[in-house]
């Protein structure tokens, strides 16, 4: 629990902030700001608390985390079936996923305020002409010209109105969209059509005759054979890159004194601004909402452990998460040291897999692209590590979409190098689509359900 002084929860403002645009003089910022500090915050503390609790299931081996949405969302491309058709899929895949491993899946979307991008060179050449790299539609246009590349910090006031709408839309689903048995009518659909059906049938099937029969969305009754029944619980993060914003949105909680971001309820920092010097591990440091943080190939235990004091000095379950994405041909041998001499100093974190951003290179015609078998590959491995160690796998982190995009190649489909031209649409990095997305959740269904290490799944409710 943090409570601070002024001085002390700013304390941060005197490091650097790695990645921070270069926004134009500092009275154009401060308005921007200002105005952010006297709007209301987009989440609640009491919902931050409730995703902690829920994590803290995930960090004693109780439950999983299924985080997944776009690399970069756009301004433009907001709208109510594109955000519905993203949860749809990360409520079928939490069904799938929950049903195997026995476990709630705690539903966390990659959006309303996944806007910021880190890059790794700060501009982009094209034909002979450079200019600052696009870093999220919160900060620059995508569009190649000096006008759109410019900073433009009047973009932090439509990321709080697009996070705000993207809330609203996710909210809304909770209460009035589909229930469990139509969501699964869709998974059922996929497996007939899926050259891989006859691989996940059988699992598809039990979790039919599992399912609540009664018509309720599942919230208080459970699946038969004791996995926990699917919920339509669903919370928003994004890369807290952006320190402006978010410490424009940070309030203190009137009944506790204590601070929270407003902006989401997990906020994560990212490989490339995780320094300990710097200023994204000071500021969230002072704020009590849950905290993840994606560890790279070159984290070494010695920074993993040092992170667990700065932002965890309590060891509160639920509070910290890490996020490995290491790559399919190294997780087998960097994990492996980094969990051990976690686990070792007792602290309760919660591990999840990010098996995208280790594994992303250029396709022949140019664009960014994954192999799903290199995805799938990455999570085995980190399932193999946990297993040999007897720790938790606690979940996974993906970039996906429900749409029928052409950007990672592989999977049932088939997708192939000469297919991505078809609808590639990601501002940033590729994403899983709605069938790639369906076929790891089944896959990954399995190494869950292995990791129970029974083969068998449960009978059956009698009369199904
Ligand atoms: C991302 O999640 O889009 C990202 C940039 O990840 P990482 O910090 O792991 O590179
Ligand atoms: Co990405």
């Amino acid at each position: 629990m943090v409570t601070l002084t002024g001085e002390a929860a700013a304390h941060w403002r005197r490091l650097v902030a790695h990645q921070r645009p270069e926004w134009p003089g500092p009275a154009e910022l401060g308005a921007v700001t200002d105005r952010l500090a006297a709007l209301p915050p987009l989440v609640a503390p009491e919902e931050s608390d409730t995703l902690t609790a829920r994590l803290a299931r995930a960090a004693e081996g109780k439950a999983l985390l299924l985080q997944g949405g776009d690399c970069a969302e756009r301004f433009d491309h907001l709208s109510a079936p594109a955000v519905h058709s993203t949860l749809r899929l990360l409520r079928q895949m939490a069904m799938i996923l929950a049903y195997a491993s026995e476990l709630p899946v705690v539903t966390v979307g990659r959006m309303a305020g996944q806007y910021a991008k880190p890059r790794s060179r700060p501009t982009e050449t094209v034909d002979g002409r450079t200019l600052p790299a696009y870093r999220g539609d919160a900060v620059n246009g995508i569009g190649f010209s000096p006008a759109e590349r410019r900073p433009d910090p009047a973009r932090l006031l439509r990321m709080y109105d697009a996070s705000r709408t993207t809330l609203d839309l996710l909210r809304g689903y909770a209460h009035g969209g589909p229930g469990p048995r139509q969501l699964h009518q869709e998974t059922l659909d996929f497996v007939a059509d899926s050259p891989a059906g006859e691989r996940y049938g059988a699992l598809a099937d039990r979790i039919g005759r599992a399912l609540p029969r009664d018509g309720t969305r599942g919230t208080d009754s459970t699946y038969g054979g004791g996995a926990p029944a699917p919920t339509t619980e669903v919370f928003a993060g994004h890369e807290g890159l952006l320190l402006d914003y978010e410490a424009a949105l940070t309030r203190r909680d009137p009944r506790s004194g204590r601070r929270y971001a407003g902006s989401g309820h997990l906020l994560w920092i990212g490989d490339r601004t995780r320094r300990l010097d710097g200023a994204h591990v000071a500021y969230f440091a002072t704020v009590d909402n849950p905290i993840a943080v994606k560890l790279g190939p070159t984290a070494t235990p010695g920074e993993a452990l040092a992170l667990v004091d700065r932002l965890d000095p309590e060891r509160r379950p639920g509070r910290l998460t890490f996020i490995v994405r290491m790559g399919a041909h190294r997780v087998r041998y960097l994990l492996p040291e980094l969990v051990e001499k976690v686990t070792a100093t007792g602290a309760p974190v919660v591990w999840v897999c990010d098996p995208m951003h280790g594994n992303t290179f250029e396709a022949p015609g140019g664009q960014k692209t994954r192999r799903f078998g290199d995805i799938l590959a990455e999570l085995a491995g980190f399932f193999e590590v946990h297993r040999a160690l007897g720790t938790h796998a606690g979940g996974l982190h993906v970039e996906l979409t429900g749409a029928d995009v052409t950007e990672c190649v592989g999977g049932g489909a088939g997708l192939g190098f000469g297919d991505l031209h078809r609808r590639y649409e990601s501002a940033c990095d590729p994403r899983l689509n709605r069938g790639q997305a369906l076929d790891l959740a089944f896959l990954a269904a399995e190494m869950f359900a292995a990791r129970r290490g029974d083969a068998p799944a449960p009978p059956a409710p009698s009369g199904a």
